[in-house]
């Protein structure tokens, strides 16, 4: 399995300018990769711009997606559309849309259904507040979000461990309390499909991720990847963590 990278630019930056020149800048930085995916997120309004150029050295991902095919749903993008548009992936379950949006996990699994049902790829993300159960959170959002998922289906799901009390504050989260979870992630798994079930599917650890962090989740978190926030939308520092993972 290559290891995976992926941007989440969230909702930055404030001009096409701007979008363009880090995806210039970072496609130069990250030549000739052997070993790592790399997968970038920005807005819609940047997204389907970069995707359809097609670019060799990198996918693109949305930051969410509607659950419905088509129709009178104002303001919102549907997976066919994205799927039309050569995006490749879709991040769901992310703890900003829960927040700020209310997004439960039953609304999270109707999301992931409708993507994988059109060929989409799923960065599907899980991780505990401050101070909430860490294994608790893990099963019902796991277990809730996976819903009517087939085993066939988690060679297409990645799973982002992204505690939420890690994100975007500097304090990410030690190297052994990242084995518990990913081990934590597989078993919960292992559970609710097959013993091998866990051996198709990628995980990744996201959390105030950096340059001087990411090897070492790479090579002792036992992880698959990461989910990049602020980092990734410096290209001199992105480039370094995706060069770690190589
Ligand atoms: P930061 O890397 O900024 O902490 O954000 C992580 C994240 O939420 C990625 O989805």
């Amino acid at each position: 399995m290559k290891n995976i990278i992926v941007a989440n630019w969230k909702m930055n930056p404030q001009t096409y300018q701007e979008a363009e020149d880090l995806i210039k800048n970072i496609l130069e930085g990250i030549k000739d990769l052997n070993n790592t995916e790399v997968v970038i997120c920005p807005p819609f309004t940047w997204l389907t711009d970069f995707s359809h150029k097609n670019e060799a050295q990198i996918l693109f991902g949305a930051q969410n997606v509607f659950h419905k095919e088509s129709g009178a749903f104002t303001g919102e993008i549907s997976p066919l559309m994205l799927k039309n548009s050569k995006v490749d992936y879709v991040i769901l379950g992310h703890s900003e849309r829960r927040k700020y949006f209310g997004e439960t996990n039953e609304l999270i699994n109707q999301k992931i259904k409708s993507s994988l049902s059109v060929g989409l790829k799923v960065i599907f993300c899980v991780g505990e507040n401050e101070g909430e159960n860490k294994e608790e959170v893990l099963v019902s959002q796991i277990t809730e979000g996976l819903q009517g998922i087939s085993e066939k289906d988690l060679g297409n799901i990645t799973v982002a461990y992204e505690p939420v009390w890690a994100i975007g504050t500097g304090k990410n989260c030690g190297i052994e309390e990242t084995q518990d979870a990913v081990a934590s992630i597989k078993k919960i798994i292992e559970k609710l499909y097959s013993q091998n079930a866990s051996e198709v599917l990628a995980v990744l650890y996201g959390g105030s991720v950096k340059s001087e962090n990411s090897g070492d989740y790479l090579k002792d978190g036992g992880v698959n990847g990461l989910l990049v926030g602020g980092a990734s939308l410096k290209a001199e520092e992105f480039i370094k963590i995706v060069k770690s993972a190589e």
